[in-house]
């Protein structure tokens, strides 16, 4: 069986994550999330609309996720990727290159991202339409 990996956040879940889901699990057989916790993200000055859990239950629902563990600092990668026996680690290209030293474990493959469309963008969108 062919293991894929991936990393993120996926606030305010969007077309263009379901794509990069459904792309990395077209990769192989098995799809695991790796979720950003909530103190992970504050410790990158990051705030999330969903906490942790509210993100994991709706990544678990999505058909190309098989399964979902928790982001807790930036040099887990190694670790998860033998715990986990993977043997593709996936990012959208916003990450091209970053994540080359994986390469001495598994395969190291980075996406096209999805144009027009982020979390990012969502919320300052919404924002905008608010009425003062
Ligand atoms: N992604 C993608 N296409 C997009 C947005 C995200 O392929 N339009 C991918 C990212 O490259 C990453 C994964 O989805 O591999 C999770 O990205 P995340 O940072 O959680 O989503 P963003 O929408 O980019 O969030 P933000 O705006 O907060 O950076």
């Amino acid at each position: 069986m062919k293991k894929v990996i991936t990393y993120g956040t996926f606030d305010l879940l969007h077309w263009g994550h379901i794509r990069l889901l459904e792309h990395a699990r077209q990769l192989g057989d098995h799809l695991t999330v790796v979720l950003s916790t909530d103190e992970f993200n504050q410790s990158k000055g990051k705030q999330a609309f969903h906490n942790y859990e509210q993100r994991k239950y709706l990544l678990e629902a999505i058909k190309h996720v098989d399964l979902v563990i928790p982001e807790t600092n930036w040099d887990q990668k190694i670790t998860d990727i033998q715990t986990n026996q993977i043997d593709i680690f996936v990012m959208g290209n916003d990450w091209e290159g970053q994540f080359d030293f994986l390469s001495d474990y598994c395969e190291v493959c980075y996406l096209m991202r999805t144009k027009n469309i982020s979390t990012t963008y969502i919320k300052q969108q919404l924002a905008g339409s608010v009425q003062a």
